[in-house]
């Protein structure tokens, strides 16, 4: 087995490590065959070319218009990219595909994920895929019903560790330094990242050219350093000239690298008992926040964070605006999207693409949170009586 499969963690510093890839030449983007999704991009994914991909058609999400909220921000252009379209609902998907492949290949029995619900959904149904068994650590009480229901129906084996994801994940890297019978796929593991990178290719695909701001919820900080290192790539290979600029977006009340950043700090202040709605964000110690600080410092962009409150707005107004239900972390982007038009970080006639992570249903109590005229008829004629009142 390649030692570089099962490395995660930097020895002196104790810090991700990161995959990188070398271009010798420049990459033939025209010739890149096949149908959208992950692995369409095969060949900058540096799995090894006689393993069997797990895939469940992950990626190949709309990159979809606004239509409205988008006029009302005043934006000519505001572009969000749906990863809940994804098989189990989110982006994670598109490192899972990749994580189990290798995980199989690498002859591991099964693997394990420390989780704030999105994760172990998506892993419990790759390892069912690949006939393999997934252990998920679980912050008891703190994870959404959908995601749960989905780690639960898939067979997962669940541990429901009392603390955060935060401990969950500290369960997650000690137990991988004792045994090697589970392939630790949480995003400490940077061949996971090379699933999620696909989201930067494919926004280059659909758009025809590079974003000028992409807008992405943080809480692990895996995702933002992924995209970032996808656009790199782009450029490395001589696909494109222009990079965007990379904007993370946090809750209050779990909001370490908005603070770092808006401190001008380069260390990292964990918060010790994060709290938000957006659940899947609920982290108070990234663990990928340096990469995360060097994607956003190097972009030229910026890390803010929103409330709960402004969240729950996003959300509303992307389902009831948009026709798109995304889960609260989901909606992070758009709340932090107001904040960044403010200050003038972003400009109003830039290309912007927000990236909605996850599906509304992954989190029902959340939805079912927001109010709507709700009438109760005990009879179809009692029914008929009230879409009278409702018409005249
Ligand atoms: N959006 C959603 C819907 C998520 O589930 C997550 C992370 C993020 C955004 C943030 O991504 O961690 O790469 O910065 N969910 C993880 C999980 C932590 O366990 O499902 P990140």
């Amino acid at each position: 087995m390649h030692p570089s499969y099962t490395s995660f963690l930097c020895p002196h510093c104790r810090l991700p490590l990161s995959v990188e890839l070398t271009f010798h030449r420049n990459v033939d983007w025209e010739a890149i065959p096949g149908s959208p999704g992950v692995w369409r991009y095969r060949s900058l994914i540096p799995v090894p070319d006689k393993a069997e991909i797990i895939s469940l058609n992950e990626g190949g999400t709309p990159l979809i218009r606004s239509r409205k909220v988008g006029d009302d921000l005043g934006m000519k252009e505001l572009l969000i990219k749906f990863e809940g379209l994804n098989p189990t609902g989110s982006f994670k998907d598109r490192g899972m595909t990749v994580g189990v492949t290798l995980a199989r290949y690498l002859g591991f029995k099964g693997i394990m994920v420390a989780s704030t619900g999105n994760t172990s959904a998506s892993a419990a149904a790759y390892a069912a895929r690949a006939s393999m068994k997934c252990v998920v650590v679980l912050p008891k009480g703190k994870v959404a019903r959908g995601k749960l229901s989905q780690a639960i129906l898939h067979g997962a084996v669940i541990i429901e560790v009392e603390g955060s994801f935060d401990d969950a994940l500290k369960a997650v890297i000690n137990a991988s330094l004792e045994s090697r019978e589970l392939y630790p796929l949480n995003s400490f593991n940077p061949w996971r990242l090379e699933g999620q990178k696909t989201i930067a290719y494919e926004i280059y695909d659909q758009l025809g050219r590079v974003p000028d701001a992409v807008v992405v919820p943080v809480g692990n900080a895996g995702n933002i350093s992924a995209i970032w290192k996808g656009f790199k790539e782009l450029k490395e290979g001589g696909v494109i000239d222009a990079l965007p600029r990379m904007y993370g977006v946090q809750a209050e009340g779990a909001a370490p690298l908005a603070k770092a950043w808006s401190a001008g700090e380069s260390t990292l202040t964990p918060v010790e008992s994060p709290e938000t709605i957006a659940t899947a964000i609920r982290i108070g110690k990234p663990i990928n926040w340096v990469k995360a600080l060097k994607a956003v410092k190097e972009s030229g962009g910026a890390i803010v964070a929103v409330s709960d409150n402004e969240i729950l707005n996003a959300q509303s107004a992307l389902a009831r605006f948009e026709g798109l239900g995304v889960e609260p972390a989901s909606a992070a982007p758009l709340a932090g999207l107001r904040e960044l038009l403010k200050s003038r970080e972003i400009d109003r006639d830039e290309v912007t693409v927000i990236i909605a992570t996850g599906h509304a249903l992954k989190d029902p109590e959340t939805a079912a949170s927001h109010e709507s005229p709700i009438f109760s008829a005990k009879s179809p004629s009692e029914a008929v009586e009230i879409i009278r009142g409702l018409v005249s």
